[in-house]
């Protein structure tokens, strides 16, 4: 797939002159600034989305510092209901349509699902579920009428069975798997492209985020960098692959998964997924769940 500066501008039915750029969400840290990085090396200028506008500029620097394309970044909370109006207004003042879409940014929620903010599952649901769904309605439309581009989903291999203990979070990558290879299918014949990524555990800030860090899972599975999950994504996304799965041990995962019993394999993971928090320490995560999203609130 060419970068983005090869391609021409486009004009649109109302006269205007667009040039296409990456859109790349949570591209501030983590995977999503990984692939801000190698769609950049590609050619692909790019607008970074996240909440955090130092974070953004940040990365946006790094990534300008070596490569010589245009870095944007835009400070939005995408599980805002104006979302989309948001990125379409910033779209326009920068004169660009999306030509890749990476739906990348996502929070975890760990314990008790019974015990959880209400809140915080609703914030899950709207960026992990919500969000994707509605930028890819938005988005496919013009890549369908151009007849290019494409979208990079960033599931997990969660979305390939139930997880107690996560149990929202893995619901939420299942529904984003599921969409893409369907979406995958609708859009094949007109040039589109849809991948979807399902990474194992990977070195991130993440788990930190959903205070995990104590859940056997951690310990005891391989974890991959951010830079490898992005070198599989990238390069799948340009082979036109609907699914990718990085790594051997993820692939042989990711197969179990999908032809165990669900009865055999729910216990497992609730054993993986326990955040095993210390009992005396009861009170004070109680607290923390309740406390509307972790580390993971950046309230403006
Ligand atoms: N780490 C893993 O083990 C792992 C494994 C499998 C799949 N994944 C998936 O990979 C993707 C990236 O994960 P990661 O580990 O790179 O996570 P991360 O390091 O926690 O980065 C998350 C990114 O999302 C942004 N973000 C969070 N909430 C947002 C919001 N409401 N609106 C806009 N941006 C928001 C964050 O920036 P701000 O906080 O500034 O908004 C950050 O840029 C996620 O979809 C995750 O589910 C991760």
């Amino acid at each position: 797939m060419n970068g983005a500066s090869e391609l021409p501008a486009e004009r649109s039915s109302t006269g205007v002159t667009t040039r296409p750029i990456a859109v790349v969400t949570g591209g501030s840290e983590g995977i999503g600034l990984a692939i801000a990085h190698l769609l950049a090396e590609r050619g692909n200028d790019l607008l970074l989305v996240a909440r955090r506008a130092d974070a953004l500029e940040q990365a946006a620097a790094a990534i300008r510092s070596e490569n010589s394309v245009e870095v944007m970044a835009l400070a939005l909370d995408l599980t805002r209901s104006d979302s989309l109006e948001l990125l379409d207004a910033e779209l326009a003042r920068l004169g660009r349509h999306p030509h890749i879409l990476v739906n990348n940014a996502a929070i975890g929620h760990s314990g008790h699902f019974s015990e959880a903010n209400p809140a915080q599952l609703d914030r899950l649901v709207a960026l992990n579920v919500m969000a994707p769904g509605r930028l890819m309605r938005h988005v496919l439309p013009g890549m369908r009428a151009r007849r290019g581009g494409g979208i990079i989903n960033i599931a997990s291999l969660g979305g390939y069975v139930p997880g107690p203990y996560q149990a929202a979070y893995y619901a939420s990558k299942a529904y984003l798997i599921s969409l893409s290879e369907a979406l995958a299918a609708e859009v094949k014949a007109d040039g589109v492209r849809v991948t979807v990524v399902a990474p194992g555990s990977v070195e991130t800030r993440f788990h930190a985020k959903m205070a995990a860090e104590r859940a056997f899972y951690r310990i005891l599975l391989p974890t991959s960098s951010a830079a490898s999950i992005a070198r599989w994504a990238v390069r799948g996304f340009e082979l036109g692959l609907r699914t990718v799965v990085p790594g051997f041990f993820n692939l042989v995962c990711a197969v179990a998964l999908r032809l165990s019993p669900h009865v055999v394999l729910v216990p497992i993971m609730a054993w993986l997924l326990n955040p095993r928090r210390p009992a005396d320490r009861g009170a004070e995560h109680h607290a923390r769940d309740a406390s509307a999203g972790d580390v993971d609130r950046v309230d403006r």
